[in-house]
């Protein structure tokens, strides 16, 4: 019995300007281009088999079993492996003949980060699938990229390092819709500082809430069309010509609208609670006292993320803990350098 097994290590993404709402549920097509960066040391590190012959797929992360009848995700993107590599050995049959043999997944993935905290681990761990799968099957980039896209958006991003923009396309198959390195040379020492803030209440998950938004907000067209565009640009131009202020007022702008436009949906929701306020306060704080040297970001889930200059780092660390009133045992830091190496070939 054939069996083939490999294991990659795969960062996480955060994303700068915000991925919300899908042209298509099926395929993972957003309504808007989004832009991240890769946090390199905060990352999934996955096994994934390859067996020949009849048997159950698996996917077990941080050693619990996940129930794949309702997480939908891993399914299609085990089918769409299939698929591949069908389409691939009947490319290389030359004569015409395929005869099939089955084949099912296996995957066990660790993360050195809580996934219950709501930190885009899907993002790592779907891109995780999606390499191991790509170097099993000897896909190229863009089956990959398309891949992990289909476990979960966002994913896609976390197949490079550095900043990376994920471009919605307009194609209905999603052949234009890619996620690319951009910008050449990385911005080396951008830290990400990560807020757990715990959290009791049930969040209403991304692809639900992109679905009820696309449904009933108004706002969110405006933002489409009107904003965006422009923001991913001022990104771009703001890290390449290392504008940390620029770069800053955009992360905080995107944020603040992503979340209203979260409120703009009926019937509406809500992910910042009263800690993640008190952060945007402090921070806000922070800024006013010697420029603006800090930038929150905060994605469908109260936790927030810091981006600051090492030279920053520790002195806003410090000004979290003295000011921000949560109990020490239910607030995590973590301070991380963002991706400046990460390349997906370079194997755990
Ligand atoms: C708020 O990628 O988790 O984090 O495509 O339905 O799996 P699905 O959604 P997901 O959404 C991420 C939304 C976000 C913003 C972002 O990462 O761009």
């Amino acid at each position: 019995m054939e069996q083939n097994e490999v294991t990659v290590q795969v960062p996480m993404n955060i994303a700068l300007v915000k991925y919300w709402g899908k042209r298509d549920e099926q395929l993972i097509l957003p309504l808007n281009d989004s832009i991240s960066l890769t946090v390199d040391k905060l990352t999934a590190e996955t096994t994934v088999r390859m067996i020949e012959g009849v048997g159950k797929n698996t996917v077990e992360i941080n050693g619990k079993n996940v129930e794949l009848s309702s997480n939908k995700r891993y399914q299609t993107v085990f089918d769409e492996a299939l698929r591949l590599q069908r389409k691939r050995k009947e490319l290389s049959d030359s004569n015409g003949n395929s005869t099939s043999i089955s084949h099912y997944f296996q995957v066990i993935s660790t993360t050195n980060f809580p996934v219950a905290a709501g930190l885009a681990s899907s993002a790592a761990g779907f891109a995780a699938i999606a390499l191991g799968i790509q170097r099993l099957l000897n896909l190229d980039d863009s089956q990959a990229n398309r891949l992990a896209r289909i476990g979960s958006g966002s994913a896609c991003r976390s197949m490079f390092g550095g900043l990376v923009h994920w471009k919605k396309g307009e194609k209905e198959d999603g052949s234009d819709c890619v996620a690319v390195k951009t910008c050449d040379s990385n911005w080396p020492d951008l830290y990400c500082i990560i807020l757990v803030f715990n959290d009791g209440r049930k969040k209403v998950g991304s692809s639900e809430g992109m679905r009820r938004t696309r449904e009933t907000s108004t706002l969110l067209q405006h933002r489409i069309e009107s904003i965006v565009p422009q923001r991913i640009d001022e990104i771009k131009k703001a890290y390449s010509s290392r504008n940390f202020e620029n770069l800053a007022k955009v992360i905080m702008a995107d944020s603040n609208q992503f979340h209203a436009v979260c409120l703009d949906t009926s019937p509406p929701i809500r992910y910042l609670n009263d800690a993640s306020w008190h952060l945007i306060e402090l921070v806000e704080k922070f800024n006013e006292e010697q420029g603006i040297r800090a930038a929150y970001t905060f994605d469908a889930g109260p936790n927030a993320c810091v981006i600051v200059q090492k030279k920053d780092a520790k002195q806003f660390i410090d000004a979290v803990l003295k000011t921000i009133d949560i109990p020490e045992d239910d607030l995590k830091l973590a301070g991380e350098e963002l991706s400046e190496t990460f390349r997906p070939s370079e194997e755990a």
